[in-house]
């Protein structure tokens, strides 16, 4: 009985049978097919992923440099987010052409707006080679030969399990790429940052391109003599739509999680670092938003700035709240112990603690540099200058100045002040009035020694952490020796998970390679009382609607349409009304990098496409609650709805397979 109970209690602490935990490897879906299949799914694993015939995988492009797209028709036209277009969307833009504010239809194929500089990669396959590399092969020599088996090749080795297995991935990467259509930013950016990492949303998420390749369908630069590309495979688009309940399945890009982190760097993530990063963009966003309020020019020119800021500020927010309502800490600890006795390798957990400790201050400095001095310019081009908005601008920019310096200053607890920063607050009398100095000579001599002695102290300390931590990449909390401390950690969890025959129950990592995840459409009670719906309609949209607040004003004609109800074949029945849906929850484990990835329903057609998550959701990077965690997917419905009546592009659809 106590023995059942103890496995039991190890199997809840590691055991990622939580429900719809996992980004899975497509290559090796078959581990999971049979959990797929009991739970919805009609297909089977060589459907997901083939190397001898047509697959989903080769419908699902890396689209640009972190989201996903999918193919929708076999003229090789994609979908993705319209926060993933949004580059390309903006640079077409013009004030006459104001494509942001207005939308974009292409009316037919000559008017399609090449993109420099955008690509999509398709998978063409992926082998584990750490055998390979064991036997002595270099990831540079596999990565050729790879690369000279077809046009446009690129290939690359990922590690999973901190390098425990090796993987290469052979991507066929396209360079035309055409911008097809966009919704006006009311609706793809519908709510905006107010309403981002929300629920419920209302976010009309989307963007339309089209791959296009040379005549002979192989990958070819930028010519007005391309053709449309002609996938092997595209999805078919769903138009019955979902229901809570529904199985889901999620095909894509993520970028990063971290799993298996020590307790000691939950803890530091909880405690030091997220709060550090949150409080320090709280007073940035708030100097931004005073300066955006204060005139609609610097509203725009500020707007970007603002976006990106807020995105990962809200995000930590979320990774925090999770991280304590779940303990995460605490059953970390708790696997940790259960890991020494089980294993007997309670050394390697100690070596890593230590390891942790030595490489704390480092980490710490880094994250707090790139927080505050490493957010600076420290000068303003000709341009920006000549600009009659820079008068205006000033003010905020000074203050933007003071507060990197304050905030360096006040929580640089860890490593020695930069010398030049040490010395130039020395002599100014306050972090603020040095700062002010900087600001000056920003303005009027960027090539001032005094400026170009800063700035080459500030790197010399970023070269210094660099050393020390023997890694370049901010992304894991780790260190080079960390890293090599992990793949002893990870395999001795993996050889422990497959003693108690858990085997196929861990996955690895995120790390922007192609995964899968599945899971079903659900609403979630986050507190007691506290229950969401996992759909939204367009009568949310017009409950948010407020011409005067710039996240929630709508088009007229999303007005028109809903004061007519003539919503054609998009029309649904819910609760007794006629309305359209517009997004929808689901419990598919996902994280930035899913952006623009297809929603798939158990039959593999298309009823959704990722764009977000709910905040109170981003501790899934470090673990994953079932009952909490959801993304949120932009209807397709909705999606086609957009397209044909309010784009009047009903030409799109016809290319299509709509079931
Ligand atoms: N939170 C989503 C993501 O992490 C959407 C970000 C873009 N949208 C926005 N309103 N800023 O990418
Ligand atoms: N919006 C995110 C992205 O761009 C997805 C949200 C998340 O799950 O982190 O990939």
């Amino acid at each position: 009985m106590k023995r059942t109970l103890l496995t039991l209690f190890t199997l809840l602490l590691l055991a990622p049978a939580k429900a719809d935990e996992g980004m899975w490897l497509p290559s090796l879906i078959a581990h999971r097919i049979g959990d797929m299949r009991a739970k919805g799914f009609r297909l089977t694993a060589d459907d997901i992923y083939s190397i001898n015939k047509a697959s989903m995988k080769d419908a699902v492009v890396l689209f640009g440099g972190g989201c996903t797209g999918e193919l929708i028709s076999a003229e090789g036209l994609l979908l993705t987010n319209h926060h993933c277009g949004y580059d390309a969307i903006q640079s077409h833009s013009s004030v006459e052409h104001d494509y942001l504010t207005h939308g974009f239809w292409a009316r037919a194929r000559e008017e399609e707006l090449p993109n420099k500089g955008l690509n999509v990669k398709f998978l063409v396959r992926m082998e584990e080679v750490t055998d390979r590399m064991a036997a002595g092969e270099t990831a540079e020599e596999i990565v050729r030969q790879a690369e000279a088996e077809g046009r446009g090749y690129k290939a690359r080795v990922e590690q999973m399990y901190y390098g425990n297995q090796q993987f290469l991935f052979v991507y066929q990467q396209f360079d035309d790429v055409r911008l097809v259509a966009a919704p006006p930013s009311s609706i793809g950016k519908f709510g905006g940052d107010t309403d981002n990492w929300i629920w419920p949303r209302h976010t009309g998420d989307f963007s339309v391109f089209r791959v296009y390749a040379g005549p002979d369908n192989q990958p070819a630069a930028y010519s007005p003599d391309n053709i449309p590309y002609r996938p092997r495979r595209h999805f078919a688009v769903s138009t019955k739509g979902v229901e809570e309940g529904d199985f889901t399945m999620i095909y894509g890009f993520p970028g990063n999680t971290q799993q298996y982190i020590l307790s000691d760097v939950v803890k530091y993530i909880a405690e030091t670092s997220d709060p550090m990063k949150i409080a320090i963009r709280t007073r940035r966003l708030g100097i931004i938003a005073e300066a955006q309020a204060s005139d609609p020019a610097l509203r725009i020119c500020y707007a970007a700035k603002h976006a990106t800021i807020a995105n990962a500020w809200k995000k930590w927010q979320g990774e925090v709240l999770g991280i304590d309502r779940l303990g995460t800490y605490a059953k970390k600890l708790e696997t940790e112990r259960r890991f020494a006795e089980a294993t007997g390798d309670g050394e390697v957990l100690q070596e890593l603690k230590k390891e942790f400790a030595r490489a704390l201050p480092y980490y710490y400095t880094r994250e707090l540099l790139a927080e505050t001095l490493l957010t600076l310019a420290y000068g303003y081009t000709a341009e920006e200058k000549a600009d009659p908005i820079f008068a205006e601008r000033e003010a905020a920019e000074r203050a933007l100045y003071r507060q990197a310096f304050e905030e360096y200053a006040a929580r640089n607890t860890l490593l020695p002040t930069i010398a030049e920063v040490a010395a130039g607050i020395e002599q100014a009398g306050s972090p603020a009035a040095y700062a002010d100095r900087i600001f000056e000579l920003a303005v009027a001599d960027p090539k001032a020694e005094e400026l170009t002695a800063l700035k080459k102290g500030i790197a010399a300390l970023h070269t210094r952490i660099v050393d020390e931590l023997g890694t370049k990449s901010l992304r894991n909390f780790n260190s080079a020796r960390m890293n090599e401390l992990y793949a002893r950690y990870v395999e001795g969890l993996r050889r422990w998970a497959a003693a108690e025959k858990r085997e196929g129950a861990m996955f690895p990592d995120a790390n922007l390679t192609l995964r899968v995840a599945y899971g079903k459409v659900a609403g979630y009670e986050y507190a007691d009382g506290e229950y969401h719906k996992p759909l939204t309609t367009l009568d949310g949209i017009i409950a948010k609607d407020n011409p005067e607040i710039y996240d929630y004003d709508i088009p007229q004609s999303l007005r028109d349409l809903h004061a007519t109800k003539d919503y054609g074949r998009w029309g649904v029945e819910i609760d007794g009304r006629r309305t359209v849906p517009v997004c929808f929850l689901a419990t598919n484990h996902t994280t930035g990098g899913n952006s623009g990835s297809p929603i798939l329903n158990a039959r593999g057609e298309l009823v959704g496409i990722n764009f977000d998550r709910t905040w109170r959701s981003t501790m899934s990077d470090i673990e994953f609650d079932p009952t909490i965690c959801r993304n949120i997917a932009v209807d397709i419905r909705y999606v086609l709805m957009v397209i044909d009546r309010i784009g009047g592009a009903g030409y799109l659809l016809d290319e299509m397979t709509l079931r």
